[in-house]
């Protein structure tokens, strides 16, 4: 694997702040498109299944162009060659990286575990297609956390046009038992498929949710625990212990919040089917397609991944806003949240050495036009300028008249309020304008298209990574609140404060106190 350079290092670093201000914090979106009849066309790509008009962000063609150069000097597409290689390239867990194999046609790759995965696959559907048509099933409940949730969770709540009547799906993820207790409450045994969808087979949150669902169910009179629950996870040994007989698989190269490919996203096969499942792989499948061979001028996750550079390190954004203008993308945030923020929230690079650059942004965001009575307010007129990526879907599945074409015109209207601004000197009314947008459009929002957007987001990840030079695979920063938290569960338990600080003692005694 060819040694990475980090983006500090990289010539192209210093030529970007002499454009900083000129091309950036001084640049005149609406100059800019006056002067340039085609800045549209200059700022747009058209990728598989999704548009993207980057044209209202802070950047001009030098800065495009010093950013190609800056991912080419950073060795950028060597890292990406090194991914679709296989090559181990998740260093701190000597791990390779390959969920782009799930979603890869069956005979297309030669990589040694594809056969693997087009068994583990079929087996998959199957048992999804037999669990779709028992009709004595009425609710799949996944218990699962982080990747092993948010993923089936979005894609199940964004393709309901394509669920099948006839079952309910229930996400139980945290650890607080009212969202256990207030699925089980509307469930019955006898009609109810339990998912313990666990990468590691040993989350706390998981294997809590796990045992009090079996407790439930035994103790309501359940009968066969191997057939209303299965395991999906890469420990199967673990599941065995557990008492789970049916389990998916899946392998160590596929990190928690790259996993809905996998047996994970056993939940929406069964809500969708195994031909729409298998249209999501393909629209997936698609844009990795076009990330490892479409050149980096056109290719649209190395563009999005240079943009956020430029908007995080160069014009001090700290932040992302997700407008999903479609309310079944309402989870899109969360699962894009945990995507970005767990893979490049990072504060060293490869070696361990600190960054002298910022990494990962803050992503959030609400549903448009929710958003839009909530916290716009902000985003308008606010001190801060937060950069705001509009997701649109041109046709509805509906049939209301009207509401579509209002919803479409409220996204284009506040991309294009946020740029414009108006004037009113020294009054409250005042919209400085100038502020950035990304629109990104799809034609119809269908499990093809889904499948597309998300692998766009991984791989703009994976590119805004790779110029920081940080692992944008693992997730160390997780671990010592787990270890903590079983110290204090502990000490919840018996009260011992001893060696505590004085506020974790203080809030340890309030809880314990009886009255
Ligand atoms: O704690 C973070 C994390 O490890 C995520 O990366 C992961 O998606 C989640 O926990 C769930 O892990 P598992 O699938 O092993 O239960």
């Amino acid at each position: 694997m060819q040694a990475r350079v980090r983006c500090d290092e990289a010539p192209a670093w210093q030529a970007l702040h002499q454009r900083r201000s000129s091309s950036g914090t001084q640049l005149d979106l609406a100059g800019a498109f006056a002067s340039d009849p085609i800045r549209f066309e200059t700022f747009s790509q058209q990728a598989p299944q999704v548009f993207a008009d980057m044209s209202k962000n802070r950047i001009d063609r030098t800065v495009q162009s010093l950013l190609l150069q800056l991912a080419r000097e950073c060795g950028v597409e060597a890292h990406r060659d090194a991914m679709f290689a296989g090559e181990p390239i998740n260093s701190t867990e000597n791990r390779a990286v390959k969920h782009w194999l799930l979603r890869s046609p069956r005979g297309a790759s030669a990589d040694p575990d594809a056969r693997l995965v087009h068994e583990t696959l079929d087996a998959m559907l199957a048992y999804a297609e037999r669990i779709r048509a028992d009709a004595a099933i009425t609710d799949v409940v996944n218990i699962g956390i982080g990747g092993s949730d948010l993923g089936p969770q979005m894609a199940v709540t964004a393709l309901q046009d394509f669920v099948s009547p006839g079952k309910r799906f229930h996400f139980v993820s945290n650890v607080d038992g009212h969202e256990l207790a207030a699925v089980l409450a509307k469930l019955r045994p006898e009609s109810t498929l339990f998912l313990v969808a666990s990468k590691t087979f040993t989350t706390l949150e998981t294997m809590t949710n796990a045992r009090s669902a079996r407790q439930w169910f035994e103790a309501n009179g359940g009968q066969d625990v191997a057939r209303h629950f299965a395991g999906l996870t890469t420990n199967v040994a673990e599941a065995g212990k557990f008492g789970i007989e049916t389990s998916f698989g899946f392998w160590d190269w596929v990190g928690g919040r790259y996993s809905m490919w996998s047996a994970i996203g056993l939940p929406i096969a069964i809500a969708i089917g195994a031909g729409g499942f298998r249209q999501l792989l393909a629209g997936a499948h698609a844009m990795d397609r076009h990330f490892a061979d479409a050149p980096l001028e056109q290719n649209l996750p190395v563009r999005l991944g240079l943009l956020d550079v430029w908007n995080r390190n160069f014009l001090g954004f700290g932040s992302r806003s997700i407008a999903p203008y479609h309310s079944a993308l309402r989870r899109l945030p969360a699962y894009l949240q945990q995507l970005e923020m767990e893979s490049n929230g990072k504060r060293v690079d490869m070696r361990g050495k600190p960054l002298s650059a910022a990494s990962s942004p803050v992503l959030w965001g609400e549903p448009g036009t929710n958003g839009q009575h909530a916290y716009f307010q902000m985003l308008h007129q606010g001190t801060d300028v937060v950069p705001v990526e509009f997701i649109a879907v041109k046709r509805a599945s509906h049939k209301l008249d009207g509401h579509h074409a209002l919803l479409l015109a409220n996204a284009l209207a506040q991309a294009q309020a946020l740029m414009q601004g108006r004037p009113d000197p020294g009054g409250h009314r005042d919209f400085p304008g100038n502020r950035p947008s990304t629109f990104l459009l799809l034609d119809e929002l269908t499990p093809a298209s889904l499948g597309a957007l998300v692998a766009l987001h991984e791989h703009r990840v994976f590119v805004s990574g790779s110029v920081w030079g940080v692992n944008s695979f693992d997730q160390w920063g997780v671990e010592l609140g787990k270890v903590l938290a079983t110290d204090i569960a502990a000490r919840l338990a018996s009260g011992d404060g001893g060696g505590l600080d004085g506020s974790t003692a203080g809030l340890l005694r309030r809880l314990r106190a009886s009255a």
